[in-house]
């Protein structure tokens, strides 16, 4: 357990915005966070647990511990019959197990290539890009109870997963802290091109027999296209989550709007590009100060160089807002606002 203190979060966060935690501790095993919680029982409860900092606004500085879940290590197991389990840990970074996947001869996890973090954020919000999502090839998570230090084993069935969600975002929030997860890879995997610009990616690079290795390029490739690369522009991906509505109140927006992009939501339900919804309010492109919206992908919020958290936090709530006005729709941040001090985003 190594402590730190008067820590800058810049680096340690991919929207890169400057605050200072007054103590920051790296945890690489779980039997650091059980000395931690002995030590310091008083400051565990109020402290705030960060991966690789891929998904979290801080709209205000922290007045509460910093723990950094630094725990490495990837192992595969062979099942026999084509599968392969791997298990990382929580602090491995999530790209770095997909690639070295793919290196192994396993498929299963190449539509998910790029997306930033580590693997023990992975399973909260159910990952997922291009086709494909977390709960597809999960197999298990260990995670510590916060409150006791105990180790727990949670199966797939136990997360209740949904879209960009967990038990863990839900009815487990708070409570627990993913050390290491387990997914269930296969040595023949049945790729994905589902995903309309992946088969034309494809396409484009002459790539007529895909296997995950060249489904990962093309992803690769989609996503240095659109997304920003937080390493210079900092962001945490998207911003708010693809909205699901009612088909009715569907059908009326599409009566309105017959361009409106749209994915069934299971029955009775439609999910919309919040991107488009965005884009159509007038604010791809935008910026406010050092806060602004990409160019190619408006549901992505970016921080131009020095924005502060409330800067990138007023521009979501302006974005929201006047979503809301011309589109009747309500757009949730998909992104872990930190220091809101009980009021809505
Ligand atoms: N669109 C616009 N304008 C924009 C952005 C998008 O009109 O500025 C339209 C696109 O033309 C398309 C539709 O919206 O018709 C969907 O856009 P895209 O394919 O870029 O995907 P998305 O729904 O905006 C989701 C995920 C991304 C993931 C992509 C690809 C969410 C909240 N976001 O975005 O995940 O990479 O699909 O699968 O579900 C993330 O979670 O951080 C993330 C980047």
């Amino acid at each position: 357990m190594n402590v730190q203190t008067s820590v800058s979060l810049k680096n340690h966060t991919t929207f890169g915005i400057e605050v200072t935690a007054p103590r920051f501790i790296q945890i690489d095993s779980v039997e650091d966070y059980q000395d931690y919680i002995e030590v310091h029982p008083d400051e565990a409860s109020k402290a705030m647990i960060l991966g690789g900092g891929s998904n979290v606004l801080f709209a205000d500085e922290p007045n509460f511990d910093v723990l950094n879940i630094s725990i490495t290590g990837i192992a595969t197991e062979d099942q026999g019959n084509d599968i392969v389990l791997i298990r990382a840990g929580a602090g491995v970074v999530w790209h770095d197990l997909v690639m070295y996947s793919l290196d192994a001869g396993l498929g299963g996890i190449e539509n998910l290539s790029l997306i930033p973090g580590c693997c023990g954020a992975a399973p909260m919000q159910n990952i997922g890009a291009y086709g494909a999502e977390l709960k597809d090839v999960f197999h298990s998570l260990e995670a510590i109870n916060r409150k006791s230090g105990e180790l727990h084993t949670f199966t797939g069935d136990d997360c209740r997963f949904g879209y960009r969600t967990s038990a863990f975002k839900e009815e487990l929030k708070g409570e627990y802290i993913i050390s290491a997860i387990t997914l269930r890879l296969s040595k023949n995997a049945q790729i994905n091109t589902s995903y309309g610009a992946v088969s034309q990616t494809l396409e484009e690079m002459g790539v007529t027999n895909p296997g995950p290795r060249e489904v990962s390029d093309a992803i690769i490739r989609i996503r240095q296209s659109k997304l920003p690369d937080w390493k210079k522009y900092g962001n945490a991906g998207s911003f708010f989550k693809n909205p699901v509505i009612p088909n009715a109140q569907f059908d009326k927006l599409k009566a309105e709007r017959p361009d409106v992009p749209s994915y069934p939501a299971g029955e009775g339900f439609t999910k919309v590009p919040a991107g488009w919804l965005i884009q159509h309010a007038g604010w791809k492109g935008k910026r406010q100060g050092d806060a602004g919206t990409w160019p190619h992908q408006a549901l992505v919020l970016v921080n131009y160089g020095n924005a502060k958290g409330h800067e990138i936090l007023s521009l979501a709530r302006s974005i929201r807002d006047d979503v809301e006005h011309k589109f009747g729709i309500r757009l949730d941040p998909e992104v872990n606002i930190i220091g809101l001090k009980g009021e809505d985003f």
